[in-house]
């Protein structure tokens, strides 16, 4: 089973960050910071233009603080060109220096009669609408996964010397790497009906077997975790009464059940990819000669 999801409007909306970019200074990225890799597209480097990017890791409330430091170093290691910047977009305070790190990738800008012009892009439910209504400290852009930019963006004067198109450009998630689409199925950024999830699920229980096992162990009451990643998920559906007619473990719900303690943050702190083991693959797919995504 491939995980296939390309809600229709993004090719318009592809054309239309290629549109904006003359108009605009420096690019915000968001990421979602429990996987800023899968949750990047690398067509952005494309659609930039050579613009300076600023690398926003959101939601670091729900990843591994250790982790996302690991990432904003791996970043900003790739070029002078990238600044990163962990945030939770729900949390206004977290923005401040946002404006700081956009000011010195474009620090001929934001003076007087020169703005520096910002563009909020990435892929569907990283935060995009959020973290642009938390700056213009007003509900602007709507949140949640819709259609890209369906009026004509307007610019909002953010009084700092900052103007930041208001509606965000939304890019495709990069699901020809299949371990990326099941962290970012994991991660909840994929439509409900193009994801199995007892797949996701085995994916993930035995991603936290092997790199949280603390974590499952106290939020599901288990001892020594099973082997197996079959047999664990029923256990963990069973410690959580997920039980179908005779007992046995109803599996959909025990996969469901666990993926949402993963996405709302009840399971704790947790990043679903480390910058080193990335790298790694990267270096793979360049030495086999395969074409990136
Ligand atoms: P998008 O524009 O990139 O598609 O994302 P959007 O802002 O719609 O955010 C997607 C979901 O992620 C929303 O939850 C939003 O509240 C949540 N979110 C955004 N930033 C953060 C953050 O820093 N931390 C956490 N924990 N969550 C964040 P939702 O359940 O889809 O919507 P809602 O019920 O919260 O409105």
């Amino acid at each position: 089973m491939t995980i296939n999801w390309f809600p229709g409007h993004m090719h318009k909306s592809r054309k239309q960050i290629a549109e904006l970019m003359p108009r605009v200074d420096v690019v915000v990225e968001v990421l979602d910071a429990r996987l800023p890799d899968a949750s990047s597209n690398p067509l952005l480097t494309e659609l930039r233009r050579g613009r300076p990017c600023l690398k926003i890791l959101n939601k670091c409330d729900l990843a591994d603080p250790r982790v996302t430091d690991d990432w904003i170093k791996a970043f900003e290691a790739r070029s002078r060109q990238i600044r990163a910047l962990a945030v939770s977009a729900v949390r206004p305070r977290d923005l401040m220096r946002l404006s700081r790190l956009c000011r010195s990738l474009a620090p001929s800008r934001g003076v007087p009669g020169k703005p520096l012009r910002i563009l909020v892009v990435g892929i569907p439910n990283v935060g995009k609408s959020t973290l642009i209504n938390s700056l213009a400290g007003r509900r602007i852009a709507k949140v949640g996964d819709k259609p890209a930019i369906t009026k004509a963006p307007q610019q909002v004067d953010l009084r700092n010397g900052l103007l930041l198109v208001d509606t965000p450009g939304v890019l495709a998630p990069n699901l020809a790497d299949q371990q990326a689409a099941l962290r970012l199925a994991a991660s909840g950024a994929i439509g409900d009906n193009a994801m199995d999830y007892q797949l996701v699920a085995q994916f993930l229980v035995e991603f936290l077997r092997q790199h949280y096992p603390s974590l499952l162990q106290e939020r599901f009451g288990l001892g020594e975790l099973p082997e197996e990643s079959e047999v664990l998920l029923e256990a963990i559906g069973r410690q959580r009464g997920c039980l179908a007619a005779g007992g046995v473990v109803d599996r959909q719900r025990a996969a469901e059940t666990l993926l949402r303690d993963l996405q709302s943050g009840r399971l704790g702190r947790i990043t679903l990819e480390f910058p080193e083991a990335v790298a790694k693959v990267s270096a793979n797919v360049a030495k086999s000669g395969a074409k990136q995504p």
